[in-house]
């Protein structure tokens, strides 16, 4: 069986008091659970990682970044590296996150080489797919988050492809209140299994863990994880709350 993950994305959100402050409420919150039922990680800005990463030290919680570069050192003025990363004592990374495909303007090429930095740098990759409100009105959700798969994990091998987390993110769901239902987030789970089967083998798509995420809350986040092909979730906004978030993380333990 897959264990649950839950990561939560504090995008451009806390600082130098209130991260590692947010953390220390959520290890305190999951001292009694049993980790071997889940897996937490968060996903602070970049200038409070080492911050965090210190203050989540023997909680088991795990800490990523939002976006590494696809080079790893050199003349890449404000950019950061995968080695950073993980010299800083962080194992995930986000690449291909819907605010960076559509706020930055990142593409699937540069995303691809994003994911094999990732992997080559000794971080696990959180690649993230969605569709936007007018392609799912247009019936192309299939096709986008499809083409986001192919290109975002082209050129991995088996063995390379299994450090990833695959996080489906309608983009109309993303900070808009507006979940996907569970159905309907099923469906393109289920999809994204199939396609993964057939890029690697049935076996492999088995193990793969697939997160939904956009607009997760305490009150859905169960009926979300209930359902057969989500096997995690991608928090946003209500990862930034240490109640609501140990709510999610709970509710995603299977009984
Ligand atoms: P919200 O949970 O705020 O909708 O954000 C989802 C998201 O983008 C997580 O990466």
């Amino acid at each position: 069986m897959r264990k649950p993950f839950i990561a939560g994305n504090w995008k451009m959100n806390t600082d130098s008091h209130s991260g590692p402050a947010l953390v220390k409420a959520l290890a305190a919150g999951l001292a009694n659970i049993d980790r071997g039922k889940v897996d937490v990680a968060v996903i602070p800005p970049f200038v409070y990682l080492a911050q965090v990463v210190n203050a989540a030290r023997a909680s088991g919680i795990s800490v990523g970044s939002q976006d590494i570069y696809f080079e790893q050192k050199g003349a890449f003025t404000g950019e950061i590296s995968s080695n950073m990363i993980k010299d800083v004592g962080c194992n995930y990374c986000l690449c291909g996150h819907s605010e960076r495909r559509h706020v930055i303007g990142e593409g699937d090429e540069l995303i691809n080489k994003k994911v094999h930095a990732a992997i080559n740098g000794g971080l696990l990759p959180i690649l993230c797919v969605g569709e936007l409100l007018e392609e799912r009105q247009a019936g192309k959700t299939e096709e986008v988050v499809e083409r986001h798969i192919r290109k975002g994990m082209a050129g991995l091998n088996a063995e390379k492809a299994e450090a990833v987390t695959l996080a489906y993110e309608p983009v109309w769901a993303i900070g808009t209140g507006k979940t996907a239902t569970p159905q309907q987030a099923q469906e393109v789970h289920a999809m994204i299994r199939g396609l993964i089967a057939e890029l690697y083998d049935k076996s492999f798509a088995d193990d793969m863990r697939i997160q939904y995420g956009g607009s997760v809350k305490p009150d859905n986040a169960a009926e979300l994880m209930q359902k057969e092909d989500i096997d995690g979730l991608l928090v946003g906004g209500a990862s930034l709350k240490a109640d609501d978030f140990l709510a999610i993380i709970k509710a995603s333990i299977p009984a």
